[in-house]
């Protein structure tokens, strides 16, 4: 019976087209997104870094959290999303998608008890409610942040403050589980209102 010999050429050419292969397998990174209104839920069930929320649809929320957690900074990895508020959103595409936006994606909500509805997407020219640009603004970061302003990161300043983020990701309509809100919670919200009001004036 004849035995069926796998010469070393065979053998060669199969592992070098197994190498070249392989990599791209690897690298799932690189597959666009796919974004809807569902993909945006309760901000409280993302992770907590300090006063914003992250989460990595693409799965590596370790390699998101890295770059949140590094004193020097980083690239953040495709699929992270970043919120501080529950009606504005921040999502990294893959290396490459949009080099002008260093590849994130701004996001503007509309969110009630029914979930998410988004209401604006886009790269360099969405504009929060306030006629503001989230590229123009989040660009002023320091470049090691990779567009994440937090304080004191070089982006010009917004009339919020740690107290009234954190009402608002107490109070996300999309979660379940929301705790009453405090009088002094409210206190907050009303000055949060006058703030926003200062700021649509003519
Ligand atoms: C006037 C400048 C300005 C504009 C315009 C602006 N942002 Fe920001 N944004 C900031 C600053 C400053 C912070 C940090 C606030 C803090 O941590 O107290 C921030 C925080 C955030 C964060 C949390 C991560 C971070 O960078 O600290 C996200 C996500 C975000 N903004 C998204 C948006 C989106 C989406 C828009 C447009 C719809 C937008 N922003 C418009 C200045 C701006």
């Amino acid at each position: 019976m004849p035995t069926q010999r796998v010469s070393t050429t065979t053998l060669c050419a199969f592992f070098l087209l197994f190498s070249l292969i392989a990599p791209a397998q690897a690298t799932s990174p690189t597959q666009p997104l796919t974004i809807t209104d569902d993909t945006f839920t309760c901000i409280r069930d993302m992770t907590p870094v300090r006063g914003f929320f992250v989460d990595n649809l693409l799965g590596d929320l370790d390699a998101t959290l890295a770059v949140a957690h590094s004193d020097s900074g980083g690239r953040y990895p495709p699929g992270s999303v970043v919120q501080l508020v529950p009606t504005e959103v921040m999502v990294k595409h893959p290396e490459g998608f949009s080099p002008a936006t260093r590849d994130w994606e701004f996001f503007e909500l509309q969110v009630d008890s029914s979930g998410s509805r988004i209401a604006k997407r886009g790269f360099v020219d969405v504009e929060n409610k306030f006629g503001g640009n989230c590229f123009a603004c989040h660009l002023k970061a320091e470049p090691q942040w990779d567009m994440i302003c937090e304080t004191g990161r070089g982006c010009d300043p917004i009339p919020l403050t740690a107290e009234m983020t954190a009402v608002l990701q107490k109070a996300d309509p999309r979660c379940t589980d929301n705790e009453p809100l405090t009088a002094q919670d409210l206190q907050h919200l009303q000055a949060l209102r006058q703030a926003i009001e200062a700021l649509s004036a003519p």
